[in-house]
């Protein structure tokens, strides 16, 4: 199918952590799970990061209560910058410069109630405006050189519509995710009839899942207008899309890089031990130390 609209660049990126973390409990009592660190980095600063590297010019977190570190975390932090420079720490301070986003590129908005992320990305529905924009669930560390999200935004180039990351999962875990029903398959595009929340094994129509990156369309949030309670109790963001098939182009985009679902407690030291691989201050001692623990 093709769109008889112009393909409006995306500029705008949702970033939902108004979620409870509750797997990661107690140590998301009092710290946001997003702000748990893999390596040296807090985990949203990797979804930032790869936002920016797509071409994404406006950062929307939709946060929470407890939530707030986030916000200081994206901005300057003046007492720690004067102290690194008096002490001529400069590749801290570097670091600290290097993450801070432009001035005026972040909005907060409030989730007043963790009803599900197809509400949490309704409340960006203002921000957003009436343009297409990503959505990127912080949870999920996705890499492979270029980022999954800039791969995304140069195969919507060609496509317009809707896109999201797929990739496959084992059949029995088809209940954790959002699956999509396939149609036909062009290089990593993927066309789709349906897409279902957390389905049964027997009853998923595939193995592909929806893996935390969206390019969509505003036409999602009169869909979300609906309110309507879907899988879990929870107002989904699946079914707003579903409801969009067959109105516009809508692919899945097959994922083909590393994937870390921080989310997960082994997700997340799985992250750590991979990243930690790949970073030059680090790698040496923790090869010696996995070593040492003769698995
Ligand atoms: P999860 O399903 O991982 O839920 O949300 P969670 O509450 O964060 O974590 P657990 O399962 O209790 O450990 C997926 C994404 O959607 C956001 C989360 O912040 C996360 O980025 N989300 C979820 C919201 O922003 N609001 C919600 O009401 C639900």
């Amino acid at each position: 199918m093709t769109t008889s609209k112009p393909i409006k660049p995306v500029r705008k990126a949702v970033l939902p952590v108004a979620g409870m973390g509750t797997r990661f409990l107690p140590a998301t009592k009092a710290v946001p799970k997003e702000m748990l660190t893999v390596v040296d980095k807090p985990v949203i600063q990797y979804a930032v990061e790869e936002a920016a590297a797509a071409g994404i010019e406006q950062f929307i977190f939709v946060t929470g209560r407890g939530k707030h570190v986030i916000e200081d975390h994206f901005d300057h932090a003046y007492e720690l910058e004067a102290l690194l420079s008096a002490r001529e720490k400069t590749k801290e301070l570097n670091s600290l410069l290097e993450s801070l986003p432009e001035s005026g590129s972040v909005s907060f908005t409030r989730q007043q109630a963790p009803k599900g992320l197809g509400h949490a990305v309704w409340c960006a529905r203002h921000f957003v405006g009436d343009e297409p924009f990503a959505v990127l669930l912080p949870d999920e560390i996705l890499v492979d050189g270029v980022g999954c999200l800039s791969q995304m935004v140069a195969a919507y180039a060609e496509t317009g519509g809707c896109v999201v990351a797929v990739r496959e999962v084992p059949l029995e875990e088809t209940k954790r995710y959002g699956i999509i029903a396939p149609t036909g398959e062009k290089g990593s595009m993927i066309a789709m009839s349906g897409v279902v929340e957390k389905p049964d094994p027997a009853s998923a129509p595939s193995r592909l899942a929806v893996i935390g990156r969206y390019i969509l369309q505003p036409e999602v949030f009169g869909e979300l207008d609906r309110h309507e309670i879907g899988a879990g109790n929870e107002i989904q963001l699946t079914d707003a899309m579903a409801r969009l098939i067959g109105r516009m182009p809508f692919h899945g985009y097959r994922f083909t890089g590393q994937r870390y679902d921080c989310g997960d407690k082994v997700g997340f030291l799985h992250a750590n031990i991979a990243v930690g691989l790949e970073h030059p201050d680090i790698s040496g001692p923790l090869k010696e130390i996995l070593k040492s623990l003769k698995l």
